[in-house]
């Protein structure tokens, strides 16, 4: 693990599968390699379904401040806006003419999001620029959740077809791994229907108040079986007890999966032994969002800082990427006509 680069989006909130599947080890990895771990608020990303321009700087910064909260140091690692670096989109346009069309189309979080929003032309090229986003920095690992793993992968394909076309002897990129935390690669959402996901209003936010998780903790569907409280469940079946082995310590874990199976506590009981667990992680990420708010210089300075650093690797990657592809150089000290 030389250089580490990930990446999430500014579409609102981040929520616990944010964190847990990413920001999290994002953090840790951070504790290990330092400024050689970056992480971008991907904002020409978020633009390739329709956005609000009253809330797009917003929810940038709104981003920034809640991984810093999360526990991204930025005096430690690099944190920076992608907009701010404008290489990431002159890389990906050099990787979009280098790309079939047919290898984008396949691509399932397309497919998703096409069948959501009308198909912009940036949609299909998103996992192009997040290959330039990743490869601008020569990053060989992505620390990413399960649903990134086809992006990393084109990523990887992206590489290597660029190397073999115009740098065989000295490639220009690496060939990025996925970073995978098994134990939360794919976060459930609240209605046990699969990934939690801000487009599918299933989320817990990381900074939600406590009564407003409890609100939506308290109605969240259990194990069907349990239908009254003397029915026994299958913990298996309970998105509750999903989030239990995130959040609770091993002795509550035992205790909600014997007292599901034998009917000794009720839901509700399990749900508020949830909310111990829960609320243990995101008190004290909820108090540094608190300080950054009454102090939001120190998200902003951060940001300028991450992009000054940023755009010193991205200008020398741009010049090995434009002379590996032959365009011409400014202020040529190479004939071109000889
Ligand atoms: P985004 O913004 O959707 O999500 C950010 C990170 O959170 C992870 N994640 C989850 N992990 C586990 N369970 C879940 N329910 C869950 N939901 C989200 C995602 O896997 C991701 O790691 N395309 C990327 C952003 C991106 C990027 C990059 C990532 C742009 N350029 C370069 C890595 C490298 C995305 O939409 O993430």
């Amino acid at each position: 693990m030389k250089r580490v680069f990930s990446g999430i989006q500014p579409t609102g909130d981040l929520h616990i599968g944010n964190y847990l599947g990413a920001i999290r080890n994002w953090v840790k990895i951070g504790e290990q390699i330092g400024k050689d771990a970056i992480f971008c608020i991907v904002d020409y990303h978020a633009i390739t379904i329709p956005h609000d321009r009253e809330l797009l700087g917003r929810l940038t910064f709104d981003a920034a401040l809640a991984n810093m909260a999360a526990g991204l140091d930025p005096n430690k690692i690099v944190l920076f806006a992608q907009s701010h670096v404008p290489e990431h989109l002159e890389l990906g346009w050099v990787f979009s003419t280098q790309t079939p069309l047919g290898e984008l189309e396949r691509m399932t979080q397309f497919k998703d999001k096409s069948e959501q929003h009308s198909v912009l032309a940036g949609l299909l090229m998103y996992p192009v620029l997040q290959a330039a986003d990743i490869l601008l920095y020569k990053a060989d690992t992505v620390p990413v959740g399960e649903d990134q793993i086809q992006h990393i992968e084109l990523t990887r394909e992206i590489a290597r077809r660029f190397n073999a076309k115009f740098s065989p002897e000295n490639p220009v990129f690496p060939e990025p791994k996925a970073s995978i935390d098994k134990s939360a690669a794919r976060v459930p959402g609240l209605d046990n229907s699969g990934k939690m996901s801000k487009s599918k209003n299933n989320t817990l936010e990381l900074l939600e108040p406590q009564a407003a998780l409890w609100d939506k903790i308290r109605v969240a569907p259990t194990d069907p079986a349990r239908v009254r409280r003397n029915d026994p469940g299958t913990p298996e079946k309970c998105v509750i007890f999903s989030y239990h082995k995130l959040f609770s310590n091993l002795d509550t874990i035992q205790e909600v999966d014997v007292g599901c199976r034998t009917a000794g506590i009720g839901c509700i009981d399990c749900k508020k032994l949830l909310m111990v667990g829960l609320m243990e992680t995101l008190e004290p990420i909820q108090a540094r969002a608190a300080h950054f708010q009454a102090h939001p210089h120190e998200v902003t300075d951060a940001l300028v800082a991450g992009a000054e650093h940023c755009q010193k690797i991205a200008r020398e990657t741009m010049l090995e990427v434009r002379d590996a592809i032959g365009l011409l150089r400014p202020n040529s000290i190479r004939p071109v006509i000889q």
